[in-house]
C-alpha cells in the first residue's frame, strides 16, 4: 500500500457565500472528457489554454430551436447572429442547418459573403452601416435593416444610384415591461417614431418597406417580452398596411433567448429560471395568431445567436500557480482569464476538474494570467487542493466569448471542433507574434 501524501490542515473561515447552510459542498465536479474525447488528448493537440467547440450540442440546439417554431407557425427562417461566433467552421455548421446569417456590421458582412452566403441570404443589422455597405447591400439584394432617419437619406442615394426602389425594413424599440429598455435602436413605437420614419419613406417614393425588425435585448428571462414584442409589432403592421401601400412580407423578432448559464444576481439556478424554447416559441407564435388575420401570415424571422451556441462552448485552461491569500482563500492562477472570458464579469460559470482531486473543499479564488486585478473567473467557489498542472474545464462558454475575446497581455489560444463522429478538428490556430505584429509599421526614422 503507497504511503498516504501529508496535507497540511486548513481552518475554514465561514462565508455567507459558502452555501445556505454554511457548510461547503464537499463535492466537486469531474469532467474528464468533451463529447468522448479526453481533455488530455485535446491539450496534447492543441495546447492550452483551448476553446473547444461540439458539433453535436450546437445542431441538437438548432433543431430544437426550428422544431419548437416550425412545429407551431408554418413560414419560419432563423438568422445566425455573427455576432455571437463568426469563425467559419461555427458559421457553416448553422448554415448547413438552414440558418441564413444576421450581421451588424460591413466586416461581418464581408465575412458572411466571404463564407459564400449570398446577399438575399443575409440580414444587414446595425446602428452604423457606411454608405460604401449600404450600396453594396442593396445591390446584392440583402436584408436591410433601417436604425437612423439618416440611414434613410443614405438609403435614398442609394437608390438614386442604383436607379431602382430599394426595399427596407425599419428596426423598431418598445416598452416590453423590460428593464432597461433597449431604446438606442431603431425607431420608437410608442412615441410615434415609428410611424413617422414610415411616412417619411413613403413620403421619399424610394425605399419599400417590406420588413419590420426588432431586437429587445440579450438573456430575456421573461419569455411573455416576446408576446407583448409580437403584438406591438403584428399593430404597426397593420397601421403600415392600412394607411400606406406598403406589404409587410416579413416579421424579425430578433434575438435574445437565455441560454443555460448561471447570470451572477440570480438566486436560483439557470434550470429553474430560465424558460425552455418552447415558452419562447409559444409567447411569440400565439401573439401572431391572436393578432393576425388568418391568410395574412408574414414570414417570421429569428436572430437566435446565445442560446443556440452557449452550451456548446467550453474552454479548457491549466492551473499554473496557487497560493493562500491573506484572508484565507486558496487562490489558483490559470492560464485564461478575462481576456478570453469577457463575459466572466456577469456569469457565473461551472468549473469542473479534468481529474478527481483528494482533500477538504475550501473556498478559493480563481484568477486568470493577466497583470490585471480585475482579471477573476470565480470569486468565490469551493475547490479542492489543487496543483500546478491541474486541468479546469469552464463552461458554458460558447456566446461571445471568440467574438470578444481581447488580444491583450496574451496570444489568443486555438479553438477545436468536435465532429459528430467523435472527431476533433482544428478550427482557429493559437495567434503568435507575427499575427499581432503583421499590422504594424516602424517608420524609417525609428529604425536605427
Ligand atoms: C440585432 C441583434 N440580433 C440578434 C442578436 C443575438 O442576440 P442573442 O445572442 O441574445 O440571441 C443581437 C445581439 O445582441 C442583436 O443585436
Amino acid at each position: 500500500m503507497s504511503k498516504k501524501v501529508y496535507e497540511s490542515p486548513t481552518i475554514l473561515k465561514i462565508q455567507s457565500s459558502m452555501s445556505k447552510a454554511g457548510l461547503p459542498s464537499m463535492q466537486h465536479k469531474i469532467r474528464d472528457n468533451i463529447d468522448g474525447i479526453s481533455i488530455s488528448e485535446l491539450i496534447n493537440a492543441y495546447g492550452s489554454p483551448l476553446f473547444v467547440f461540439s458539433e453535436s450540442k450546437m445542431r441538437s440546439l438548432y433543431q430544437e430551436a426550428y422544431e419548437a417554431f416550425s412545429s407551431r407557425y408554418p413560414n419560419v427562417q432563423f438568422g445566425w447572429s455573427y455576432k455571437t461566433n463568426y469563425l467559419k467552421a461555427i458559421c457553416s455548421i448553422f448554415h448547413q442547418e438552414g440558418a441564413i446569417a444576421e450581421v451588424v456590421s460591413e466586416f461581418e458582412y464581408e465575412k458572411a459573403r466571404n463564407s459564400g452566403v449570398e446577399g438575399k441570404d443575409i440580414i444587414f443589422n446595425g446602428p452604423y452601416k457606411p454608405y460604401h455597405s449600404l450600396l453594396t447591400a442593396a445591390k446584392e439584394g440583402a436584408k436591410i435593416h433601417i436604425d437612423t432617419f439618416d440611414e434613410i437619406s443614405d438609403l435614398e442615394k442609394v437608390s438614386d444610384e442604383l436607379g431602382v426602389k430599394v426595399p427596407v425594413a425599419i428596426r423598431l424599440n418598445m416598452n416590453t415591461g423590460i428593464e432597461p429598455q433597449w431604446s438606442r435602436f431603431g425607431f420608437n413605437i410608442e412615441s410615434g417614431q415609428a410611424m413617422d420614419a414610415v411616412r417619411r419613406i413613403e413620403a421619399g417614393g424610394k425605399l419599400l418597406i417590406t420588413g419590420l425588425h426588432s431586437h429587445i435585448g440579450t438573456f430575456m428571462l421573461d419569455a411573455n417580452a416576446y408576446k407583448l414584442q409580437t403584438v406591438k409589432m403584428v399593430n404597426l403592421m397593420k397601421e403600415i398596411e392600412s394607411n400606406t401601400d406598403f406589404i409587410i412580407e416579413y416579421l424579425d423578432v430578433g434575438g435574445g433567448f437565455a441560454s443555460k448559464a448561471h447570470l451572477k444576481g440570480l438566486y436560483q439556478p439557470p434550470e429553474v429560471v430560465v424558460p425552455s424554447i418552447d415558452d419562447y416559441a409559444e409567447a411569440i407564435t400565439s401573439a401572431l395568431y391572436e393578432n393576425l388575420e388568418s391568410g395574412n401570415y408574414p414570414k417570421l424571422y429569428l436572430e437566435t445567436g446565445r442560446h443556440l451556441i452557449d452550451e456548446a462552448g467550453y474552454l479548457i485552461t491549466s492551473l499554473t500557480g496557487t497560493k493562500r491569500l491573506p484572508d484565507g482563500r486558496m487562490n489558483y492562477i490559470m492560464d485564461a482569464g478575462v481576456n478570453l472570458l469577457y463575459t466572466a464579469f456577469w456569469f457565473k460559470y461551472n468549473l469542473e476538474l479534468a481529474e478527481k482531486r483528494d482533500g477538504m473543499m475550501e473556498p478559493s479564488l480563481v484568477n486568470g494570467p493577466l497583470c490585471m486585478n480585475i482579471d477573476i473567473i470565480d470569486d468565490s467557489v469551493m475547490m479542492p487542493r489543487l496543483k500546478r498542472g491541474d486541468h479546469m474545464i469552464i463552461s458554458p462558454v460558447g456566446a461571445y466569448s471568440i467574438t470578444q475575446w481581447m488580444q491583450f497581455i496574451r496570444y489568443r489560444p486555438a479553438v477545436a471542433l468536435i465532429d459528430t463522429q467523435g472527431k476533433h478538428h482544428l478550427i482557429r490556430e493559437a495567434e503568435e507574434l507575427k499575427d499581432i505584429e503583421t499590422r504594424e509599421v516602424l517608420p524609417e526614422y525609428l529604425k536605427a
